[in-house]
């Protein structure tokens, strides 16, 4: 990218911490170990198959999936991996599923990379991977960017075939789409690809298969005997050869495993450039990153100053605060990352009707200069109560809401802590459709803190016994709260959220400006432009 860089300061952020505190110290030692449990969860998401199918893979001369995606890289590209935890927890196949995916350099192309794992159940797709992929061809359309499928897969998981069956042609329909708005995709076909498979080459911008390994068929010789009786083999049914000089399926012969990764980067290489955006000079913050696990407070229902957070993430730590002196629970302002503009929201507090007023406003104006956001979230949500319904919190709030959902710009969202109720939608959580979304592992997602959601049950319960005449049971009530919170504490941590799909990734809070980069990097692939309209915002 050729870029104009230009130079301007802003104020430098005075940090306030002290290193000796006692908070300091309890946050950074809780951060470490939610650190390490992350370290152990991507641990189970590097899984990439039982020894008897790795053993096979290597005697064969073959790669593995994490390898091909290394020799596709240019060498000194960063992987932005995304989604390794999706499906942890669930009764699916895992940690990330069978596809590993991520963004990074090709040909000094920014590009998805998608890669099946073959070496776990065939490759075969379970739901978790099959929404996995969906949100991966959302971030490649949204952000245009090209993709390089690296196929090896049997198709649905087929015990599970009910569940993935009707979703499962979005994933045809997205790369057809992608097609369409001039983002293409190359598929290189390593091994069997069956079925559903099949569609995968079937429907790509250019088709690379592997001589004597790619097998691409709609039914493999067993279905075809017993469909039509006709006796055939994997090569002259769907073999790389066949395809590449009789179907014209595939568009390139390669010769081996390092030639299909050799022939992709040659035709990434020969795509289009991508739109070049204006930067500023860039300046590394003045503040040690390290630091950001003492600030970030571990215990979500303490708040911390997002300020110093900022301070550790942005160029120079300097930091253009918009309207410092009024809504002070929501922070506002512009600063730069890596270079490129963008425009911050970051919760200091409870959300109250100045606050969202300011946010709604912000965004509004960052539309009109077309900058991308950053939303910090740390949010318990808005303030509830007499005084602040009389102020109109809902309306107030409700403009927050319409502003983010209006916005045009890319939005990148960070939960550093909490991310409860109504706060998390107007801080552009999952359904507002931040370009990429980033969870800290302390953090916390559900409709309300699990103490408040067994409280209000509780509380519920009585009234209804209440007005049906019975006594309320008050040991029953009391284990069914005991019960609620154990089971929201579960449901609500960030291990769960990730493995539902409702992040991109758990990630070192250490990594964020790392992360911010290379989002912005992808962001830029496109023009930024602000809304023209808005929908009514109650006044
Ligand atoms: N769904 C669920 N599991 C599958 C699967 C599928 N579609 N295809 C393969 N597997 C599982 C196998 O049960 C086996 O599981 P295990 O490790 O627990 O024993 C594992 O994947 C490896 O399968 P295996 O057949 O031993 O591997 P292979 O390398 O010899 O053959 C295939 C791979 C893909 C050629 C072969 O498994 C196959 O033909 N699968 C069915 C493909 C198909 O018809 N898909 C239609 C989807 S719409």
């Amino acid at each position: 990218m050729t870029s104009e860089i230009k130079a301007t300061r802003m104020a430098i952020f005075k940090t306030k911490i002290n290193r000796n505190s006692e908070g300091y110290q309890r946050n950074y030692k809780l951060m470490q170990d939610k650190i390490s449990e992350l370290d152990a969860k991507y641990k189970e998401a590097l899984f990439q198959g039982e020894p008897k199918y790795l053993e096979r893979t290597k005697k064969a001369g073959r790669l593995l999936a994490r390898e091909r995606i290394e020799l596709v890289l240019d060498a000194d590209s960063p992987f932005m991996e995304l989604l390794p935890l999706a499906g942890w927890g669930t009764d699916g196949f895992g940690a990330g599923g069978t596809i590993v995916a991520g963004i990074g350099f090709v040909s000094g192309r920014l590009t998805m990379v998608n890669s099946n794992v073959g070496t776990i159940k065939g490759g075969a797709i379970d739901y978790a991977t099959l929404q996995k992929g969906l949100r991966i061809g959302e971030i490649a359309l949204e952000n245009e960017l090209p993709a390089i499928n690296m196929v090896e897969s049997a198709g649905a998981n087929l015990p599970d075939q009910a569940k993935i069956f009707n979703y499962g042609g979005a994933n045809f329909r997205e790369i057809i789409r992608r097609s369409k708005a001039g983002i293409p995709t190359i598929s290189i076909v390593f091994g069997n690809s069956t079925a559903g498979g099949a569609y995968i080459p079937g429907m790509s911008d250019y088709v690379i298969m592997v001589k004597n390994e790619a097998k691409v068929f709609l039914a493999g010789p067993p279905l075809v005997k017993m469909a039509t009786n006709e006796v055939t083999d994997e090569e002259s049914l769907g073999g790389a050869k066949m395809h590449s000089t009789i179907s014209g399926v595939s568009d390139y012969l390669a010769e081996d495993e390092l030639d299909g990764i050799r022939l992709a980067r040659e035709i990434m290489a020969n795509l289009k450039s991508p739109h070049a955006p204006d930067r500023q000079e860039v300046n590394e913050p003045e503040y040690d990153k390290e630091e950001i696990l003492g600030i970030v407070s571990a215990d979500v229902r303490i708040p911390f100053d997002q300020r110093e957070l900022i301070a550790r993430i942005v160029d120079g730590s300097e930091f253009s605060e918009f309207k410092p002196l009024y809504g002070s629970t929501l922070i506002t302002g512009y600063a730069n990352i890596n270079g490129y503009r963008i425009g911050i929201l970051a919760n200091n507090g409870v959300l109250f009707s100045e606050a969202a007023n300011k946010g709604a406003q912000f965004i509004q104006l960052c539309n009109q200069n077309d900058t991308p956001l950053l939303f910090l979230q740390n949010i318990t949500g808005f303030m509830v109560g007499r005084k602040y319904e009389e102020e109109g919190i809902i309306k107030n709030g409700a403009k927050l809401i319409n502003a983010v959902s209006n916005s045009a710009v890319p939005a990148i969202t960070i939960i550093t802590g909490a991310s409860y109720g109504a706060g998390n939608y107007a801080m552009c959580g999952r359904a507002y459709k931040p370009r990429f979304l980033f969870s800290y592992p302390n953090s916390r997602i559900a409709v309300m803190g699990p103490d408040q959601l067994a409280g209000v049950m509780q509380i519920i319960g009585r009234q209804a016994a209440e007005k049906s005449g019975i006594a309320y049971d008050e040991e029953q009530g009391k284990q069914m709260a005991g019960f609620m919170v154990k089971e929201a504490e579960k449901q609500s941590n960030a291990w769960y959220a990730s493995g539902q799909l409702w992040d991109d990734g758990v990630i070192d809070p250490r990594e964020t400006r790392n992360y911010l980069k290379l989002c912005l990097d992808v962001i830029h692939q496109v023009p930024v432009k602000g809304t023209e309209g808005y929908g009514v915002f109650r006044m």
